[in-house]
């Protein structure tokens, strides 16, 4: 049976890093590791290879930036003549970058079967990149695996046939239980001069965040009104770095002596940080997952989130880009005003090891997943 598997950016590295361990515990599987570079700095890629045990790319198509439309069509040319000269009974992408995009269409256009992990999850806002990539993406794959039932309603409704639906849990979640007592051991916040339990970690990347300037800019109000009273951690994704600078805000930072900005950091690093944080500022779609497992309660700078369950259940408060809510809400968490949240159903660690066990069966079944 020949697998192959598909990274681009760096959120896919810690969904696809239990899938990679889980494949190889079975001789009769023959895994493939594909990385289309959409990611490419060592910060963003090669850190999560090291820190997670993925082993180097067996094909690595060095895409790099681009236009939305420029990045996809180079990941599919070069993604044809991949799957032309060598065809894997099965190609798995993973969660809704342009990447998982680009490989799901090129897959799906040679008729090779198309397995999509983290599938089903909806914003119901088409501004966002992401959400176009997991529409299309969904409307392609054959095996469609889910992290949460509200997921499988979504795929229903789309019309997508339940027996390729499978609800099997969250395969970061996965990777955070395996790292987390690693993590936890590597005092990263004392070595960055912060308190444990006395700061916030703060990321921010989505292109409605900071492509906008005056949106950038009443966020960074919002932040330089929370640093008065607890200092944040900002590592700053390079999208952000540039806007930053773009926009002439790099002067403001003057007046936020406690908003620290480094560069971006490992997975264990940040781990370690998000499990130490008073609370958790960002507008990522898998650190609202992350943190509702840790019980940390996260402020998500979005107006909406295709993740429901991490605010049913979790921790997760969803605060969009107004200075006043973001000060608001995290003045009441300052004041100890947050619950712990529960762990979602068959957020347990194990996602990995049911999605194999259903790939297995599949191939032993028929010679088609279709
Ligand atoms: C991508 C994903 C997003 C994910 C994010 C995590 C899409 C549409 N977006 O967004 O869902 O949450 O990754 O980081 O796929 N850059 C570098 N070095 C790199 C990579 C990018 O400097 O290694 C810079 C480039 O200037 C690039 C910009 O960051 O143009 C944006 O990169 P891109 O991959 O297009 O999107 P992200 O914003 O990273």
């Amino acid at each position: 049976m020949k697998i192959l598997n598909v990274v681009g950016a760096r959120p896919n590295l810690m969904k696809i890093a239990p899938l990679v361990e889980e494949m190889g515990r079975y001789p009769e599987i023959q895994q493939t590791l594909l990385h289309t570079g959409q990611h490419y700095d060592d910060q963003m890629s090669q850190v999560f290879f090291d820190q997670l045990g993925i082993p180097q790319p067996d094909i690595y198509l060095g895409v790099g930036s681009g236009s939305h439309a420029e990045q996809t069509a180079r990941v599919m040319v070069a993604f044809e003549k991949v799957l032309q000269d060598d065809r894997p009974d099965v190609v798995v992408v993973v969660g809704d970058v342009n990447s998982t995009m680009a490989c799901a269409i090129t897959a799906s256009k040679l008729w090779v079967p198309l397995a999509h992990v983290e599938a089903g999850l909806r914003s119901f806002d088409r501004r966002m990149p992401e959400e176009i990539n997991r529409l299309v993406t969904d409307a392609l794959a054959d095996l469609l695996f889910t992290t949460s039932r509200d997921a499988d309603e979504n795929l229903r409704r789309e019309g997508i046939s339940p027996e390729r639906i499978f609800f099997i849990g969250n395969v970061m979640i996965d990777t955070l239980m395996k790292h987390r007592e690693r993590a936890r051991g590597l005092g990263t916040p004392g070595r960055l001069g912060l308190q444990l339990g006395h700061y916030a970690l703060l990321t921010l990347h989505r292109p409605s965040n900071v492509d906008d300037p005056s949106v950038f800019s009443d966020i960074l109000d919002a932040l330089t009104e929370i640093q008065r009273d607890l200092p944040i951690l900002f590592p700053i994704h390079p999208r952000t770095a540039q806007c930053l600078q773009q926009f002439g805000f790099s002067d403001r930072l003057g007046t936020a002596p406690n908003l620290h900005l480094v560069e971006p950091l490992g997975y264990l690093e940040f781990l370690d940080l998000m499990m130490h944080a008073l609370l958790v500022l960002t507008d990522s779609g898998g650190i609202q997952e992350e943190t509702t497992i840790l019980g940390v309660p996260c402020l998500t700078l979005r107006e909406n989130t295709e993740r429901p369950v991490t605010i049913s259940e979790g921790t997760n408060i969803l605060v969009g880009a107004d200075p006043a809510r973001i000060v608001a809400e995290t003045r009441r968490i300052l004041a100890g005003g947050s619950g712990a949240g529960r762990v979602p159903e068959l957020w347990d660690g194990h996602a990995a090891g049911r999605i194999v066990a259903i790939l297995r069966e599949r191939s032993c079944q028929c010679a088609s997943y279709t």
